[in-house]
């Protein structure tokens, strides 16, 4: 199974809530960069989880993900999975979440129990804030902490290039520095501004497109803590791309190109960091990925797919 990654066409950060988390605006995007995940299940009468992994990861929400799922399906056995990551960790692509959606997905199907969308939106929103856009892909406003979504029709976006630097931003600590509190000054400006960006949206994202304004709120404080990214930023703007922006609280950074002659151009000039060209997933192409991959074990085109073993 290919699990996609996202990015934030756009991202602010309003005040802080009293449970602690931040008020977002954002537009999540899948794109077609993914990481590839397999799964086996033995029905038994212990559950046990367990992941090998192409790379070691601390807190893999791939098993907390299948954890949950076996809970609430009131199914036990052995899940297995393998995880080949070709997401950047850490990097505001969205790898982590999209692989644990993808167990909310995929999982129920795989053991003859559907679960309901209520229900996986529940277990996706504990898992993380990006996980429930994973179940819905596609172009999507998200309010709250990020799970209340609002689906958008496709954004136009050009051929697009994402440049990952291997450097990790604590998404805790770019929070703090941006030091919101209860209350937020700027509250109606970012709201009015985020409104023209979607608004604008359906004129498309990139050079000549009716939108080409939009912001990301961490990219002040995470550009003051590591100025090579603002760096990298100013390079991609000057390959060609409009806009260039940071994803998530980072480090990647994307741009989006008016054809891809200038995207796979700009391409070359990237040759010291992890770069990829990469492309936007509408909503119908992520159920049609989703579809394809569990096509032997589902049955019809149902979101969210439907065990074909359901009893
Ligand atoms: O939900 P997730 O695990 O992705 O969040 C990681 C951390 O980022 C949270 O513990 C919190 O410190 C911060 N966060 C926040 N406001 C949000 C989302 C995340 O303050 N809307």
């Amino acid at each position: 199974m290919l699990a996609c990654a996202k990015l934030n066409l756009d991202l602010r950060v309003l005040h802080k809530r009293p449970d602690g988390y931040h008020e977002l605006r954002t537009v999540f995007q899948t794109i077609s960069l993914a990481d590839r995940l397999t799964v086996e299940f033995t029905p038994g009468r212990r559950t046990l989880v367990t992941a090998e992994s192409s790379v070691d990861i601390p807190d893999n929400l791939v098993t907390r993900a299948a954890g949950l799922v076996l809970d609430a399906a009131k199914v036990r056995g052995h899940a297995h999975f393998q995880l080949e990551k070709r997401i950047p960790m850490g990097s505001g692509l969205g790898g982590g979440s999209s692989d644990a959606a993808a167990v909310l997905l995929a999982l129920p199907v795989l053991i003859g129990r559907s679960l309901p969308m209520e229900t996986l939106q529940e277990l996706a929103a504990k898992l993380g804030s990006d996980v429930p856009f994973f179940l819905e892909g596609g172009t999507a406003v998200g309010l709250g902490r990020g799970e209340e979504l609002y689906p958008l029709p496709p954004a136009r976006l050009g051929p697009m290039l994402v440049v990952a630097p291997r450097l990790h931003v604590s998404t805790p600590e770019a929070y703090k520095a941006l030091s919101r509190g209860l209350t937020f000054s700027g509250l109606s400006h970012t709201i009015d501004s985020f409104r023209s960006f979607v608004w604008g949206l359906d004129g498309g994202l990139s050079k000549g497109g009716t939108c080409d304004g939009g912001a990301n709120d961490f990219e002040a404080p995470v550009f003051k803590l590591h100025p090579r990214l603002k760096a990298l930023k100013g390079k991609l703007l000057k390959v060609g791309a409009q806009p260039a922006r940071l994803t998530g609280s980072g480090s990647a950074l994307f741009g989006v190109f008016g054809c891809k002659a200038d995207r796979d151009e700009a391409l070359r000039s990237f040759q010291d960091e992890p770069a990829f060209a990469v492309s936007a997933i509408s909503r119908q192409q992520y159920r049609s990925l989703w579809w394809r991959q569990l096509r032997a074990h589902i049955s019809g085109r149902v979101w969210p797919p439907q065990s074909r073993y359901d009893r």
